[in-house]
């Protein structure tokens, strides 16, 4: 059983609000529609199947959190949304990534460059490598509204007031005098928070954010989280949330798709995903979490057994097989489609074949 409420304590620290909505999306609703994406990168030592068929929906407005372990392509499921996956090694293979119902795949470069920075932005990790050291943050943040911004033809100094605005909006103190700073005298936080001015800075409709708290300490993270709650519902920007922790999705996401080997195997509202996982690769990261009752109780922390396969060579029929204990015979033989047994959960298992 799972303490969400610990959950939402752990993930909160005091800062972070209640983001979450009970509103599940519809189809008018749909900002990103993902369909059949396959990205695969071609090594010397085989051709690693990163994504496989992906088919995900992220709802307008909404924060969709993107969680599983390690390798699992979240990562990669947000570069080639952005159409950033380095080829070669990499090439998209199939599929479609609907972004108000343009095909992003289908675009030409200089298409594509118009949507990076205009309608989606992207928040990495570690903000010190996406900042440039030799640059103040200020000329950085009036670069991007210079660049992405020429139907407003700011001058420069329109677009330094913009920024000092925006600086103020992600809360730096004395936006007017740290705006002349540069990266390495502001702390991680700071970055991250110019990083999200920076993300911001043309009204994105998306923002990928991957990883984006994973390198702070709890407080700032909370910060950080509620930060971009807010500034989602100011101006109705939709979150993509890559994240490994799902404290951080209890607290500040309204759907959830859980990836397993290159595909998403679970997505539902952040409720449902809490109160009854369905997959069984779900349920094992749910009972990953550490909480206070289990540790009073002496319990041990629970591992999922085995290990991730490689996506070079993966196991036939449903990817999971060999560490799944309500393993049947059909799921070393066939790969499972996505099944909905509930209105908006859809789970990839063969468990759920008759609803
Ligand atoms: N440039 C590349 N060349 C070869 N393989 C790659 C490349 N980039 C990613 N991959 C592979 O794609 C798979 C998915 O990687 P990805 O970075 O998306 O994982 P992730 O879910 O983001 O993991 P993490 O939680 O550790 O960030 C991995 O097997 C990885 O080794
Ligand atoms: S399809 Fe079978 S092996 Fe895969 S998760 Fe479901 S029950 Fe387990
Ligand atoms: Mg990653």
């Amino acid at each position: 059983m799972v303490d969400t409420d610990l959950i939402d304590r752990k993930a909160t620290g005091q800062a972070a609000g209640d983001l979450r909505h009970t509103r599940e999306p519809d189809d008018r609703d749909v900002l990103v529609d993902i369909q059949d994406l396959c990205t695969y990168f071609y090594t010397p030592e085989g051709v690693v199947h990163a994504l496989g068929g992906v088919d995900l929906r992220i709802g307008r407005g909404r924060t969709l959190g993107l969680v599983g372990e390690s390798g699992c392509g979240k990562t990669v499921l947000a570069l080639t949304i952005l159409r950033l996956i380095p080829e070669p090694p990499g090439k998209i293979v199939r599929g479609k990534v609907l972004f108000e119902g343009t095909d992003l795949l289908s675009l030409d470069q200089t298409g594509i460059r118009e949507i990076r920075g205009n309608k989606i932005s992207m928040i990495f990790q570690e903000p010190m490598t996406s900042l440039n050291p030799v640059f103040t943050i200020g000329f950085q943040i009036e670069e991007v509204l210079m660049l992405h911004q020429s139907h407003r033809a700011p001058t420069r100094k329109q677009a330094r007031e913009l920024a000092a605005e925006l600086l103020d909006m992600v809360g730096i103190p004395y936006p007017g005098r740290r705006i002349d700073d540069y990266p390495h005298q502001l702390s991680g936080g700071m970055c991250q928070r110019v990083m999200i001015a920076m993300a911001l800075a043309c009204r994105p409709s998306l923002m990928i954010a991957d990883e984006p708290t994973t390198a702070l300490d709890v407080t700032t993270q909370a910060q950080i989280l509620a930060l971009m709650g807010e500034l989602k519902e100011e101006l109705n920007t939709s979150i993509l949330l890559v994240t490994h922790d799902l404290g951080v999705v209890a607290q500040s996401c309204e759907d959830v798709a859980v990836m397993y080997t290159g595909n998403v195997v679970e997505h539902a509202g952040v409720e449902d995903i809490f109160s009854r996982p369905l997959h069984p690769y779900t349920r094992g990261l749910m009972r990953s979490i550490p909480t206070v009752e289990a540790r009073r109780r002496g319990e041990q922390l629970h591992a999922i057994p085995g290990n991730v396969p490689t996506l070079r060579d993966m196991p036939k029929g449903c990817t999971f097989h060999n560490r799944c204990d309500e393993v049947m015979d059909i799921c070393r033989r066939e790969r499972p489609p996505m099944f909905r047994p509930h209105p908006d959960h859809c789970v990839r298992c063969w468990r759920y074949a008759n609803g």
